[in-house]
């Protein structure tokens, strides 16, 4: 099983260092990328110092901020060319541990994609606010119901998919340039009629660099949600109506 962790980085000179470290300790066999938006603050030049002593590690260089989407898409598609089996996502500040990583690649024989996630029994939040945790436990609860979807942590970003979950995933229709990105992979890839299994972790909140995070992107998945939502109910409607004419 060849694995290649994917991690977005934008401004992450301070955590990255400590992040990609563990990763290598705790899954020494898996392959990492860095996908980097061009971090003003150097971050993509630190990490071609690594990949320079390390053969495990790459580099993807970005032209801009694109948002955490497009970033994964990038690096997707760089994994698949490249014959990789399965490709996890990991933040780059510390928040999924790179220690759980095993937890989640051992899932993957059975199912198509497995989620690190916060709100099943055994999962948790360390030192997030209490209107973070309602942003994200009410995000989930009004996407899994619009969606009608099982999954509890619809928005998670600590994720294992096979390649094949992947390469079913038509990337040019994505929509979805922020957060909401993680919703529309989890809705697709259970419309495809794939296995989903959710792993509990602990979701550390960072201690260094700041989160990226903001207004518009809750805004963004609240109206995809809204809208995917609203498509699915009425293509089901007319399917209906069509079946009993
Ligand atoms: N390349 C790139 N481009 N990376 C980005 C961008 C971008 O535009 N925006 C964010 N990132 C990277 C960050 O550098 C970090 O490694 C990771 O994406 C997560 O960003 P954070 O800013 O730390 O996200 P968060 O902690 O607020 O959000 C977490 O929870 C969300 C909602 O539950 C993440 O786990 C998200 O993936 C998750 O959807
Ligand atoms: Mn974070």
């Amino acid at each position: 099983m060849r694995v290649l962790t994917i991690i977005p980085t934008y401004n992450e000179i301070e955590a990255l260092p400590v992040t990609l470290a563990r990763l290598r300790a705790a899954v020494p066999e898996s392959d990492v990328l860095i996908a980097d938006d061009n971090s003003p603050d150097g971050t993509g030049a630190w990490a071609d110092q690594i990949a320079a002593e390390d053969s495990q590690v790459h580099v993807m260089h970005r032209k801009g901020k694109e948002g955490l989407g497009a970033a994964y898409i990038a690096g997707f598609r760089w994994g698949l060319e490249r014959d990789y089996d399965v490709l996890v996502e990991l933040d780059a500040d510390g928040s999924h541990r790179p220690e759980d990583l095993p937890r989640l690649l051992a899932k993957v024989p059975q199912a198509h994609l497995v989620i690190g996630s916060r709100w099943v029994p055994g999962g948790s939040v360390v030192n997030w606010p209490v209107l973070r945790q309602l942003i994200s436990r009410g995000g989930s609860l009004y996407a899994r119901t619009l969606l009608g979807l099982g999954v509890r942590d619809i928005t998670a970003g600590f994720r294992a998919f096979r390649r094949e979950t992947l390469e079913a995933i038509d990337f040019d229709t994505i929509e979805s340039v922020g957060y909401g990105f993680q919703v529309d992979m989890t809705f697709r890839v259970a419309r495809l009629g794939f296995r989903i299994a959710e792993v509990p972790i602990t979701f550390v909140e960072r201690e260094l660099g700041v989160s990226k995070m903001s207004g518009n992107i809750v805004v963004e998945a609240m109206l995809n949600v809204t809208r995917w939502g609203l498509a699915a109910r009425w293509a089901r409607l007319r399917g209906q109506e069509r079946s009993s004419r």
